[in-house]
């Protein structure tokens, strides 16, 4: 369809959240394939939100032409991973050779809070990116959600699953015909109502940016002793998971989800070369966590993403009773106190 100039300016902002996987993505193949399915709970405070003007391009060269700027100033950082981003998606849109983008993106959460923003960060800007291809190339039908997750995931693989409201699959699992390691599946409806009602309570214990970095994370797997039990493992985990979530069995949702961090963080303390990521304070709030809960038979779990701080995971009903348990309890062992209060959500929305 031919661009006309007019079709060639707006703006379009969209706000995405993270996502905590329950059975974990580590280790990947080709371009960001995961080499296991995982399962995460889409979140609801913490999230990014991208706002992209965009206007025709005064040059004629087919390079990105871009200015961003996270919370309000340049970043020369993640304006360089975001070239190479968009350079790499240029063929999803064409579009990306007339226009110059002025990105402006923002967390929710602090940026030195320690919460990976990877997923919230590439989820917003795949919708953006998709939703200025629409309008510069005159469509107006809907953004197709599947796609988007695609492109999402090219930049940050667990972005795939930020893209659905409540819970979401990713990778290509045998009971799940329409799963597939190319992008992420909604899950909200094979999950019992109870989960709707969760509660994660991220438990900052450092504030630092990490110590390893996915990719080296992941590339850990590579030649890992244990690559092979771990990949088998995590599809055992998985069916169990999803037949816990479809039922409503919070323990067993629970036992799995703490074994699944637990699993992860084994992995990198055996890897070569091995990386220690929990901190003191991580193992005595897991510690202290577990004594609650058994003292007071009170369903609460933790996990873990690739660094030390911790999410607790409850039911709503349970809220009152976690949550002053953990400001009077736990937040001692938090980095200045901090915590977010997060809990499950319905996935992106478009700010008009
Ligand atoms: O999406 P990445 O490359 O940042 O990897 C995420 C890895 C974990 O957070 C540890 C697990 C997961 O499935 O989200």
């Amino acid at each position: 369809m031919p661009q006309d100039r007019d079709n060639l300016a707006g703006t379009v902002c969209w706000q995405s959240p993270s996502n905590i996987a329950l059975i974990k993505y580590w280790g990947k193949h080709g371009d960001q394939l995961p080499r296991n399915p995982s399962i995460s709970f889409t979140l609801k405070h913490s999230f990014t939100q991208t706002r992209i003007h965009y206007r025709p391009k005064t040059n004629k060269d087919q390079q990105i032409s871009l200015n961003f700027q996270f919370e309000g100033k340049e970043n020369k950082g993640f304006q360089d991973r975001i070239v190479q981003y968009l350079q790499k998606v240029m063929d999803y849109f064409p579009s990306l050779q007339k226009i110059h983008l002025e990105i402006d993106s923002t967390n929710s959460f602090p940026h030195s809070s320690g919460i990976a923003s990877s997923a919230s960060a590439f989820s917003a800007l795949a919708l953006s990116l998709s939703d200025i291809e629409l309008k510069t190339s005159g469509q107006d039908s809907p953004i197709e959600l599947f796609n988007v997750s695609e492109i999402a995931r090219l930049g940050s693989g667990s972005a795939c699953r930020s893209m659905f409201p409540f819970a979401a699959l990713w990778g290509k699992f045998n009971s799940i015909e329409s799963s597939t390691d190319r992008y992420a599946i909604p899950m909200g409806t094979e999950v019992h109502e109870i989960f709707r009602t969760f509660h994660d309570s991220i438990l900052i214990v450092s504030r630092e940016s990490k110590k390893v970095s996915s990719s080296l994370g992941h590339s850990l797997m590579d030649n890992h002793p244990f690559a092979e039990v771990r990949y088998r493992d995590a599809r055992k985990n998985l069916q169990l998971m999803l037949d816990a979530l479809k039922v409503g069995d919070i323990e067993s949702v629970g036992f799995l989800m703490e074994m699944e961090a637990m699993q992860l963080h084994a992995l990198m303390l055996c890897s070569n070369p091995n990386f220690i990521l929990l901190q003191p304070n991580t193992l005595k709030i897991i510690d202290l966590l577990k004594r609650f809960r058994s003292e007071m038979k009170i369903p609460v779990f933790f996990t873990l993403d690739a660094g030390p701080n911790v999410h607790v995971l409850y039911p709503g009903e349970n809220a009152q009773v976690v949550q002053n348990y953990i400001q009077s309890e736990l937040l001692q062992f938090c980095s200045e106190q901090n915590w977010i209060n997060d809990c499950v959500g319905d996935g992106p929305i478009k700010i008009e």
